[in-house]
Parts: structure tokens; C-alpha cells; sequence
């Protein structure tokens, strides 16, 4: 068992959960956690040929980048493995495949150096990013975490102690985006080409708000997706103008949005904490970066959101999380062979 609060160390971290293939080192100094390195290696252009993640293809891209990745970090942190102190790796949620060549990079490198590894939580890199450029940020906090795959909403007493008070009952909302730009035959990945195409969206179609009125802080973003669908399909619209486009994106980029913000505030205002953090990839979106901001200043919290760097899979949030995870609680570093992936692995 460990409990590392007043010890010096530095952490090589891997993640793959995904899409990007990413090794970071943040290394325990007395003024705080500093970033030695940060590596991430983007498959995007990969995937545009299938509009989509294919995850066998997703894995052979992980295999091809993961031993340089980690070699640039180190070489970038002018370090060798035997100055690292701990390895941790993202274990889950995640596509398997993607996460078991983490994983298994992880352990062999673990198996060869005899270092401790700590099986991390992807979305619990995504909760404790914020911290990286916020240490100080006040607590408690209410936390929006938006990606591709997930959408919470967290309430963190403090570092270590943490409950979800709500999710999304179907689509994520990063998939809700990806869903419609497919639907108007835009470029993968869709979400930052919805936003884009918002921008010059003029008329507003007012579509619906799922379950803003609902007495919890669930999501449900599957509703909206269809609403679209609808639109175009009842008033036969032609997805091929652009300027129908631009407003099919405007109109739902408004409706999730606001939906968004009002819970997080409600939430918020509820649990009466002092900031709001918005993190995940959907975290790129400039009009909930924007509207949030603005929303939780009227609401006297602090509002934070991670550079977009961080807001995308990066393993610099994974390290974050395992130092995070060291410093509040007595640690049981598992056996290696007991580390497996857990595709659907609880935010606990
Ligand atoms: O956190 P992330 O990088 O990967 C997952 O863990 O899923 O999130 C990716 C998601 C994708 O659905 C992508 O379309 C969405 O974030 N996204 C955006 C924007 N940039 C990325 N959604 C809306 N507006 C954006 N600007
Ligand atoms: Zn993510």
C-alpha cells in the first residue's frame, strides 16, 4: 500500500483507450505536479476514410506508434525508464482492442523494469484535468465531462471523493454530434465540423430540449439526433444547401447545449459549489465553452476548462489521475497478470 502525499516521484503514463496514441511524464516536485513530457500521436486522418473508428484498424495504429511515443517521451523529458518511478495505464472505458495495446505495452515495460503499474480510469483522467492547469481550483466543484463516449455530470467533494449525479440514458453527447454530421454527409470527425458549420447557421428550428425538465441531472441526446432526422425528412430539406446545413447544425447545436448548461447550473446551484469544470473533446465546442463561462459567472462560481489539448484523449490526464490516486488514497498495486481491460470499467 502506498500513500505518496509528501514523496518526490515521476510517472510515465500511457493511454490508447481510443483513437489517439499518447505517453506523458509528470513528475512530483515540491512546488506541485509538472509536465516533463506529453506525446500524442492522432489517428484522425485514418479514420476519415471510414468516417468512423474501426477498431481493429484503431489497434494496428496503436501497435505501429506506441513504442515511439513512449520513446519521444523520454527522450523529450531526457529521461531513461529506470528514472521513472511508477507506469500507469488507461485500463478502461474504451475500445478493447486499442486498450489491450496499452495495456500490454504497459505491463511489458513494467514485467522488464520491475515498476509498480497503476491501472487508470480514462474518464477519471478527463474528472481531474482541470487540476493540471488549476491546481488551486476551489472546491467542492460540479463537472461536465462531454466526450465522444460519455457524458457526466460529477459533483467532487474533494480529490478522491466524487459522485455521479448524472448521465446520459442513451447517446453521448460527443456521438449525438458525430450521429448528425453523419446524417448531413459531413467529414469525420463530425463534431468540430457541426460547430463549425453552427457558426453560420441562421435560422434557429427550434428543436426539442430532452428531458430539461426532468427532476434529475440524466441526459438524453438520441431524442434530439432523431429530431433532426425528422426536420430534414417532414419538410423534405435539402441537406445539399448550404445554408440549410448551417442551420440544421445551429439549431441543434443550440438545443444540446442549452441542455447542457441549464442542468450543470441547476446541478451546480443545488450542491452549492464554488467551480464548474467542462472537460472531454466535446469540451472544444467554442459556443459551450463560451455560454458556460458565461453562465457560471451569473451563478458565482469560477468556471474552468482545460486547454483543448488536454480536453482531447491525452495521457498527460491519465498520469494526473494516478498521482491523484496515489496522493488521496493507500493504493493496492495490482498483480500484473490481474490488470485486464474493462471496456465498460465504472467511474468508482
Ligand atoms: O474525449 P474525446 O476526445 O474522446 C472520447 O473519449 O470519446 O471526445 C471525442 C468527441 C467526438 O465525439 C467529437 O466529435 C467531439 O468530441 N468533439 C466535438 C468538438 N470537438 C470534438 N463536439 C462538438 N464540438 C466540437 N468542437
Ligand atoms: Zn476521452
Amino acid at each position: 500500500m502506498h500513500n505518496l502525499l509528501y514523496k518526490m516521484y515521476k510517472i510515465l503514463a500511457i493511454e490508447s483507450s481510443c483513437d489517439e496514441t499518447s505517453a506523458a511524464i509528470l513528475s512530483k516536485t515540491a512546488k506541485g505536479l509538472v509536465p516533463l513530457a506529453h506525446v500524442v500521436a492522432s489517428q484522425i486522418s485514418l479514420h476519415k476514410k471510414t468516417a468512423g473508428v474501426v477498431p481493429e484498424v484503431a489497434a494496428r495504429a496503436h501497435i505501429r506508434k506506441i513504442g515511439p511515443v513512449v520513446r519521444k517521451a523520454l527522450a523529450d523529458a531526457g529521461l531513461k525508464l529506470s528514472d521513472i518511478d511508477y507506469l500507469a495505464v488507461t485500463a478502461g472505458p474504451g475500445l478493447v482492442p486499442s486498450l489491450l495495446v496499452g495495456t500490454e505495452y504497459a505491463k511489458g515495460l513494467a514485467y522488464a523494469s520491475g515498476k509498480k503499474l497503476i491501472a487508470e480510469n480514462h474518464m477519471l483522467g478527463h474528472l481531474y484535468s482541470a487540476f493540471l492547469q488549476a491546481p488551486n481550483l476551489p472546491l467542492p466543484s460540479m463537472n461536465l465531462i462531454v466526450s465522444g463516449g460519455h457524458t457526466y455530470l460529477i459533483f467532487l467533494e474533494h480529490k478522491g471523493k466524487f459522485k455521479i449525479i448524472g448521465q446520459t440514458v442513451d447517446d453521448a453527447a460527443g456521438e449525438a454530434f458525430d450521429k448528425v454530421a453523419k446524417m448531413l454527409k459531413l467529414p469525420y470527425p463530425g463534431g468540430p465540423e457541426v460547430s463549425r458549420q453552427a457558426e453560420h447557421g441562421k435560422t434557429d428550428f427550434n428543436f426539442p430540449r430532452p428531458m430539461l425538465h426532468a427532476k434529475n441531472y440524466d441526459f438524453s441526446f438520441a431524442g434530439l439526433k432523431t429530431a433532426v432526422l425528422y426536420k430534414i425528412k417532414n419538410d423534405r430539406l435539402d441537406i445539399g444547401n448550404v445554408q440549410t446545413r448551417a442551420d440544421l447544425c445551429f439549431s441543434f447545436q443550440n438545443a444540446a447545449v442549452d441542455v447542457l448548461i441549464q442542468k450543470t447550473i441547476r446541478a451546480a446551484k443545488q450542491y452549492g459549489v464554488r467551480a464548474i469544470t467542462l472537460s472531454g473533446g466535446v469540451a472544444a465546442n467554442k459556443k459551450l465553452r463560451k455560454d458556460l463561462a458565461l453562465a457560471a459567472k451569473k451563478a458565482g462560481c469560477q468556471f474552468f476548462v482545460p486547454d483543448f489539448s488536454l480536453c482531447t484523449d491525452n495521457a498527460l490526464m491519465i498520469a494526473n489521475a494516478a498521482a491523484i490516486r496515489l496522493e488521496t488514497g493507500r493504493y493496492r498495486f495490482p498483480k500484473l497478470e490481474k490488470i485486464k481491460v474493462d471496456p465498460n470499467l465504472p467511474l468508482k
